[in-house]
């Protein structure tokens, strides 16, 4: 995740700036850069790599000015270079940005249409041309800011500075996170809490569709069609050196809520945001010459993995043996070499995928995997590392982990299914284009949930059993809820195949036993739908999650229904995640429980 920083200040701030973006290098980067303008000018100094080489610009050519902005990239679109970091300048403008311009190829070609000249491969250089044009059209600063953003497509937190007005700032957040932090005569901006700690602990969180102008005496906040609003101060708990929950309650809640940004930042280590292609890699797996594909996790990796099966089967017709890691070694399977192995962790310590890792190593297999620490044990034993890049995840109860694998392991297929010969390059084409869409998609369904997951749980929390049903990928989703549920709740939560409720569960249907079915309008709707007219049938209680199609066609009764937006099916685990996690993490806030440290639990299951 990148990280941004921006001071209108009464002292000189480059220096302070660098030292804000050292409390951010926790989010991981590639580059960085600083601009601040002085007696006029805007200037700025980047560096490819880390901080220490910006830092050695800068005490070679110092960088006077007592406003600035500072940035520090992780490459999404255009190598990790000098060029392509942040600032980007155009004609008085500078901008830093964190996240995805997801309309920036078609405002690049209106733009270079308009005479514009790109230096660079990176797609915030789009903003900053598009805000220089609507300058040159005689708008002023504040307009061009607000006309851009009614532009822009994507999941993005974006500073602005202009030369000719050196006492504001301008910052808008849709997707990842920004602050304003309220300082004696100064004012601030920063990705989270912790990079404002050392200047001040009195912040307030931009949310989705806000547009912020910082100068001396403070902050106006607006919407994007420019109207106020109001942004509770608070008091930031946030020491310069600790992972911190920002202005969420627990760290499960902030990981949920990160998942826009965090998927954003692990797709673009995988796929060409430009081209619409997922990014060829010299790992020690050459998916074109593979017979299958032996997975094995523990828990919520592992149930990513299951539906990573469905789609390495399915778009690249490569078969795939999985099972949880606690048994998989003892199943003696018959391993050839013309399979490879590839194991997924969010730690990458979990004893029990090390020692299925250790299993297939010895019987000579390629061993891929898919892990959030890329300098863990499992990661260190591998042929090929497939980074998650969820940064920290602090709640033992996965989430943000759980759809970053979710989006890595679709990437993969889709980059097994054109080397077996399986995908089209357009049939590439319109998977990336679906991915890339997703951060911007699942912001608007998490800012939509809220209210009514949290009511619903509140009823969902008198329970004792929940049962979950799902088809296709949607199935491996119901098994994943009721471990979110169960492991932080303690409600006793089962998930199934639907198609499987005639075969047992259904003897448990009443009222006291509500029923969670995850069900987009997908090719497996009808029959999910027939499995609920069984529980209905029963006098059973329906929570109902659906999309708007699902919605519309079916008049059974439900408990409550939950409608996300119609979404492409290979994207539907990631969103549908959305209201299973949430749906859990409000049901254990209202039993009362230890949310981010649950009985029993711990966030890396180091013993066999
Ligand atoms: C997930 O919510 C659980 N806390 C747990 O199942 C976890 O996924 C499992 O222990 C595997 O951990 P790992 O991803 O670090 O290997």
């Amino acid at each position: 995740m990148c990280g941004i920083v921006g001071i209108v200040g009464n002292k000189p701030v480059a220096e302070r700036l660098v030292d804000a973006l050292k409390r951010l290098e926790y989010r991981g980067y590639d580059s960085a850069g600083v601009a601040t303008i002085n007696a006029g000018r805007m200037d700025r100094r980047r560096a490819e790599g880390k901080l220490f080489n910006l830092e050695k610009r800068l005490s070679e050519e110092p960088l006077p000015g007592t406003t600035g902005i500072a940035h520090t990239r992780w490459a999404t679109h255009g190598v990790p270079n000098e060029t392509n970091a942040h600032p980007h300048f155009v004609e008085g403008v500078a901008v830093v940005h964190n996240g995805i311009i997801e309309n920036f190829s078609e405002l690049k070609d209106e733009l270079i249409a308009d005479g514009a000249i790109f230096n660079t491969q990176t797609d915030t250089e789009v903003v900053a041309h598009l805000l220089a044009k609507y300058r040159r059209d005689g708008l002023d600063n504040k307009a061009a800011m607000l006309a851009m953003l009614n532009r822009v497509t994507g999941a993005y937190a974006l500073v602005v500075m202009y030369q000719d007005d050196p006492d504001t700032i301008m910052a808008a957040r849709s997707g990842p996170p920004l602050a304003v932090g309220f300082g004696k005569g100064e004012m601030f901006l920063g990705s989270d809490a912790i990079a404002l700690a050392p200047f001040t602990n009195e912040i307030a969180y931009l949310v989705d569709g806000d547009c912020a102008v910082i100068h001396h005496g403070g902050a106006e906040i607006m919407d994007f069609a420019g109207k106020p609003v109001e942004r509770p101060h608070q008091i930031s708990q946030a020491s310069a050196f600790m992972v911190d929950k920002g202005n969420y309650r627990h760290f499960m809640q902030k990981e949920i809520y990160e998942q826009p940004e965090v998927i954003a930042h692990a797709l673009s280590h995988y796929v060409d945001f430009s081209s619409y292609t997922v990014r060829e890699d010299n790992d020690a797996i050459d998916f074109a010459k593979l017979r299958g594909l032996a997975v094995s996790a523990c828990g919520t990796a592992y149930l990513s993995g299951l539906i990573g099966k469905y789609w390495f089967e399915r778009y690249a017709r490569l078969p795939v043996e999985i099972d949880v890691a606690s048994e998989f070694r003892y199943r003696e399977m018959p391993l050839s070499q013309d399979q490879a192995a590839l194991f997924i962790s969010q730690s990458g310590e979990t004893a029990d995928t090390l020692a299925s890792l250790r299993y297939c190593k010895d019987a000579g297999l390629k061993i891929g995997a898919v892990v959030n620490v890329k300098e863990s044990t499992i990661a260190r034993e591998s042929d090929a590392i497939f980074p998650i890049l969820a940064g920290p995840e602090i709640g033992v109860a996965s989430t943000k982990a759980f759809t970053c694998q979710l989006a890595v392991l679709a990437a993969l297929a889709i980059r097994a299914g054109r080397a077996r010969g399986h995908l089209s390059a357009a049939d590439e084409k319109t998977m990336v284009r679906q991915l890339a869409e997703m951060p911007r998609i699942m912001s608007s369904v998490l800012n939509s949930l809220q209210t009514k997951v949290e009511a619903l749980s509140r009823d969902l929390s008198k329970f004792k059993d929940v049962l979950y049903l799902g088809r296709g990928t949607s199935y491996p989703l119901a098994l994943e809820g009721a471990l979110k549920l169960k492991e932080i709740s303690y409600i006793h939560a089962e998930g199934y195949a639907a198609g499987e409720l005639k075969h047992g569960p259904i003897a448990l249907i009443d009222e006291n036993m509500p029923v969670i079915v995850i069900a987009p309008h997908d090719r497996f709707y009808e029959k999910t739908i027939s499995n609920m007219q069984e529980v209905a049938a029963r006098g059973g209680r329906i929570i109902f999650v659906t999309d708007v199609k699902g919605a519309a066609a079916s008049k059974l009764p439900t408990m409550e229904t939950i409608v996300l937006p119609n979404v492409p099916e290979l994207i539907s685990p990631m969103v549908f995640s959305l209201p299973i996690q949430l749906l859990a993490y409000h049901t254990a806030v209202f039993m009362g429980t230890d949310v981010d440290q649950p009985r029993n639990l711990a966030k890396s299951v180091t013993v066999e």
